[in-house]
């Protein structure tokens, strides 16, 4: 059954968008980045989402931070409550002060972690299962104690996944909600252990294959019907659409140099 509700974003434009460093498996420094392009297709995905009845806050970029396009990243809110992120690496660090900032404009409560989590990249929220779940992924990024953290800063259990493949850094390009109850993934970013929890969990979740997830389709968004997703994930469009969902493909190639896709750029923010 889906659950289709409005939603509130967050999204910050690729202005200072490059690829200056590596910092996972799709980051290539010698491959150029058409910077205009990817403010286009930026804004062809914020217009979508607006389309689709959603709000979309934007937050200023800063020069010298090129991923902070991914404003999943900066951080994690359940219920107006907001667990900051620790990023892992110091190229991104200084992106969490900014979306502390912006939470502090809407009054909202904010926990600093002591524990290293980068925010919606590693973390999700099933608000009517088991009357709200967290997700929480650890491997690559998000340590695995930041996880109890999270649980202890927004009041809700927090299930730990572990990712394996190293191309599947986040959580959020192997696996996403598509309701507020179910969700799609892809088994072979997890470890064997994690696999059979989720098959525990969720046994009607949809399955996605090695393809859907290096054409980047997990990293998607959806408002429980309307789903929002890269366009080069057409077999995976076709597994929703069969599920009852309807898959709304943009274009973010640009974006993809960087490690990220759709849910990467949008952040949710859970009053
Ligand atoms: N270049 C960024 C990094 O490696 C990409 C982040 C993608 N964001 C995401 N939510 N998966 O940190």
């Amino acid at each position: 059954m889906t659950t289709q509700r409005e939603r509130t974003y967050l999204m910050s434009p690729p202005e200072h968008f490059a690829v200056e460093y590596a910092i996972n498996p799709w980051m290539d420094t010698t491959a150029p980045v058409d910077t205009e392009l990817a403010v286009k297709q930026w804004e062809g995905l914020r217009e979508t989402l607006t389309r689709l009845g959603h709000t979309v806050h934007v937050l200023r970029p800063e020069i010298g931070l090129p991923d902070m396009v991914y404003a999943a990243n900066g951080a994690f809110s359940v219920d107006g409550v907001v667990y900051g992120a620790r990023f892992r690496y110091p190229q991104r660090m200084a992106e969490a002060a900014a979306h502390k900032r912006f939470y502090a404009e809407l009054g909202w409560k904010y926990t600093t972690p002591v524990e290293t989590n980068e925010g919606e990249g590693d973390f999700t929220y099933l608000p009517s299962y088991l009357g709200g779940v967290v997700l929480a992924g650890h491997g690559f990024r998000t340590e695995v104690a930041a996880h109890s953290e999270a649980q202890e800063a927004l009041g809700r259990p927090v299930i730990s996944l572990r990712l394996v493949d190293p191309r599947f850094y986040h959580l959020d390009v192997a696996l996403a909600p598509l309701d507020d109850s179910n969700i799609t993934y892809y088994p072979g970013a997890f470890s064997e252990s994690t696999q059979a929890v989720l098959r525990q969990l969720f046994p009607d979740a949809v399955i996605a294959d090695e393809e859907d997830a290096l054409a980047f389709g997990l990293n998607l968004v959806s408002d429980g019907r309307n789903v929002v997703l890269n366009t080069e994930a057409t077999a995976l469009a076709a597994k929703l659409r069969s599920a009852g969902y309807v898959p709304v493909p943009v274009e973010l190639t640009e974006l993809k140099k960087g490690g990220g896709s759709v849910k990467c750029c949008v952040a949710e923010l859970r009053p």
